[in-house]
């Protein structure tokens, strides 16, 4: 039997495989596609205070082995998600995340305030990254400064697991990492998607209504993994590595590299099983290796 476990802060996760927010709605839809008490944890779609419609359509496009989408953080707002959403997690038996995001910093903290007095989460992934609204999270992503504040202040709130999700459209990302680490993050995660844009030459119109959106999936995979390896040497908090992966092996170069788990976004539009296939997969190749325990493989790398 391998020992799949990977402790982050205080949480212990049943396995490293957790699915990336925004891209597994909140969780209940799928839930009844996949055996989700077979992951390692659940991570919700981004949460605002208030209600958000997000961007005007279309606000989705395929692309060469990815998409771009420009959905600009719609989501219900903390009291539907409390009152809906929340108690659905009491049967997934497996560990809840909630995203949280906010236009100023004290709306980060009305947020996850609101959910410490409500209910029942394991922990916060903060995303101060998402790269696709107007007045949103990119003025914190990209400014250590700004970042670290958004961070000690929530700090303050909580001593429940603690997760900032960094933004890779920053020229030092390793930068950012460290000043969130000293604000006193217990973990980061990365990347949320790359800025990109797609065009339609007949009609010469941008194919996102919003014009720039953010690239996600197979193609930003080397990406994300080179972004990953930059902050696993900088910082000595756990990294959680996200991009681009859809198969074990995907996830297994990033464990290799330093992440303690990992997150699965796009490849759930394709596949919803690849979670659970992922989780397999990890599993298939340690017992192959005869190795007894994940942690054995994590920050392995050889260079
Ligand atoms: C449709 C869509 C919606 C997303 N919404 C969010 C979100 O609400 N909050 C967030 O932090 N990241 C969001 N993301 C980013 C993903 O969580 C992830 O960081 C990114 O897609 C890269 O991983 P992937 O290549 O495995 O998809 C979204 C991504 C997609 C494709």
């Amino acid at each position: 039997m391998v020992d799949l476990s990977v402790k982050i802060g205080g949480v212990t996760f049943k396995n490293p495989v957790l699915t990336a927010s925004g891209t597994f709605g909140y969780g209940d839809e799928i839930s009844n596609l996949i055996d989700v008490s077979s992951l390692g944890g659940i991570i919700t779609k981004s949460i605002t205070f208030h209600p958000r419609k997000g961007n005007p359509p279309p606000r989705i496009v395929e692309t060469t082995a990815g998409m771009l989408n420009s959905i600009g953080l719609a989501n219900i707002g903390a009291k539907r998600f409390v009152e809906e959403k929340l108690p659905l997690y009491e049967s997934f038996n497996t560990r809840v995340i909630v995203s949280i995001a906010g236009e100023t910093i004290s709306e980060y903290c009305k947020v996850l305030e609101y959910l410490e007095k409500r209910g029942y989460v394991d922990g916060y992934e903060i995303n101060i990254s998402c790269p696709n609204t107007e007045k949103g999270g990119i003025y914190f992503g990209v400014d250590g400064e700004l970042s670290g504040k958004v961070v000690e202040e929530l700090r303050r709130l909580t001593s429940r697991l603690l997760i900032v999700k960094l933004t890779p459209n920053v020229t030092s990302i390793g930068d950012i990492a460290k000043a969130v680490e000293e604000a006193g993050a217990d973990c980061v995660s990365l990347v949320n998607s790359f800025i990109g844009m797609a065009l339609d030459i007949d009609s010469r119109k941008p194919e996102l209504k919003n014009i720039i959106g953010g690239l996600s999936g197979p193609c930003i995979k080397p990406l994300a993994l080179a972004k990953v390896y930059e902050v696993c040497s900088r910082i000595k908090i756990p990294v959680i590595g996200i991009g681009g992966i859809s198969t074990g092996n995907d996830a297994l170069e990033f464990l290799i590299t330093g992440a303690s788990a990992v997150e699965i976004g796009t490849a759930t539009f394709f596949d919803p099983s690849s979670p659970v296939r992922i989780v397999k997969e990890i599993e298939t190749y340690l017992e192959d290796k005869s190795i007894e325990r994940l942690s054995d493989i994590v920050g392995s790398i050889i260079l």
